[in-house]
């Protein structure tokens, strides 16, 4: 088994390669670039924690290098928010650098599983389409939008406001990777009941709460160490469906488009990545409503997507 990650020295990127260092199945190879010159000496930091999975830094023009022989791509690459730069400023950078390593992984490693975890997610994964489609290795099951850590916050704030162990609560998150196209399905974790304001707040909060952890660091930067650790369980379930094993994850992904193009659900994954998109279930009449209001934005950062990589 052999990982990539794409923009491994940044914030979201150490914290995954630490994680993927630990915890990979013996004898895997992690791969880990990025343009930033301290690359190489956080491979070398990390092959001194003594696991068998080998690990080697790539700068600049290691670009095709790291990818080669990949079965996993992990791409946090991107740029946060600077002072002067607005939204679109952010969106025309970051989309620029998806298009660019989405295309080297179709030169490199085109049968690989692609993990999408730079913002905005509802629209990279759209552009990443684009660019394997153009370059003619599209396999819609291979590309996923990492949208994990909606599920673990999910989770987490469930289990603190019942008092409950986070390990042994499930909560299903669909729909898109920002504000209000993220959609805890609430009314299925079993065995809790909500009241309607728990749903409301809980709702909101799980929507939110980037936001939550941008403001508490205060100008340093989002949220790196919940995001690596998310990113991290979605790559090992990844590895372990390649393995063989029956594993099922939620993901933003390109389904039957019966509600947007790309949208993210359960699925079951295996060898090749997604085996079967399964069923969301019944929804409540708030969660219907919810995902009612939120279709047209997400189709609308789909098409920016898509018009981004053809343009
Ligand atoms: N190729 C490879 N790496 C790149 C590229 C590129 N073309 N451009 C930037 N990077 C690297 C940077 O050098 C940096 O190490 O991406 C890393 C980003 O790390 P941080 O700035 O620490 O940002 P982080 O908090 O990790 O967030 C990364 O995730 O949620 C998104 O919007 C967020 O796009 C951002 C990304």
């Amino acid at each position: 088994m052999k990982v990539a990650v794409l923009g491994a020295a940044g914030g979201i990127g150490q914290a995954l390669s630490l994680l993927l260092k630990t915890q990979l199945p013996a004898g895997s190879d992690l791969a880990l670039f990025d343009i930033a010159p301290v690359t190489p000496g956080v491979a070398v930091d990390l092959s001194h924690i003594p696991t068998a999975v080998s690990i080697k830094g790539y700068g600049e023009d290691g670009l095709a290098t790291a990818l080669q022989g990949a079965d996993i791509v992990l791409i946090p690459a991107g740029v946060p928010r600077k002072p002067g730069m607005d939204r679109s400023d952010l969106f025309n950078m970051n989309a620029g650098i998806i298009k660019n390593l989405v295309e080297a992984c179709a030169d490199n490693c085109p049968e690989a599983c692609i993990g999408i975890i730079t913002n905005p997610v509802n629209t990279t994964v759209a552009i990443a389409a684009e660019v394997l489609k153009k370059k003619g290795v599209y396999d819609k099951n291979k590309l996923f939008g990492v949208t994990t850590l909606d599920v673990i916050r999910a989770e987490t704030f469930v289990a603190e406001l019942k008092g409950k162990n986070p390990a042994d609560i499930h909560v299903p998150v669909i729909g898109g990777h920002s504000g209000t196209t993220i959609l805890p399905l609430l009314s299925q974790v079993e065995g809790i009941e909500f009241s309607q304001d728990e749903v409301e707040q809980l709702t909101h909060r799980i929507q939110n709460a980037g936001t939550e952890v941008v403001e508490a660091k205060a100008g340093g930067g989002s949220a790196t160490l919940s995001m690596g650790q998310a990113a991290a369980r979605f790559c090992l379930s990844l590895a372990r469906a390649k393995q063989g094993e029956a594993v099922t994850e939620y993901a933003y992904v390109e389904g039957d488009g019966s509600d947007a193009p790309f949208f993210a659900q359960a699925v079951k994954l295996g060898k090749d990545g997604v085996v079967e998109i399964l069923p969301y279930g019944q929804l409540s009449d708030f969660e219907a409503k919810a995902k009612a209001d939120m279709l047209d934005g997400l189709k609308g950062d789909i098409q920016t997507g898509i018009e981004f990589a053809n343009q």
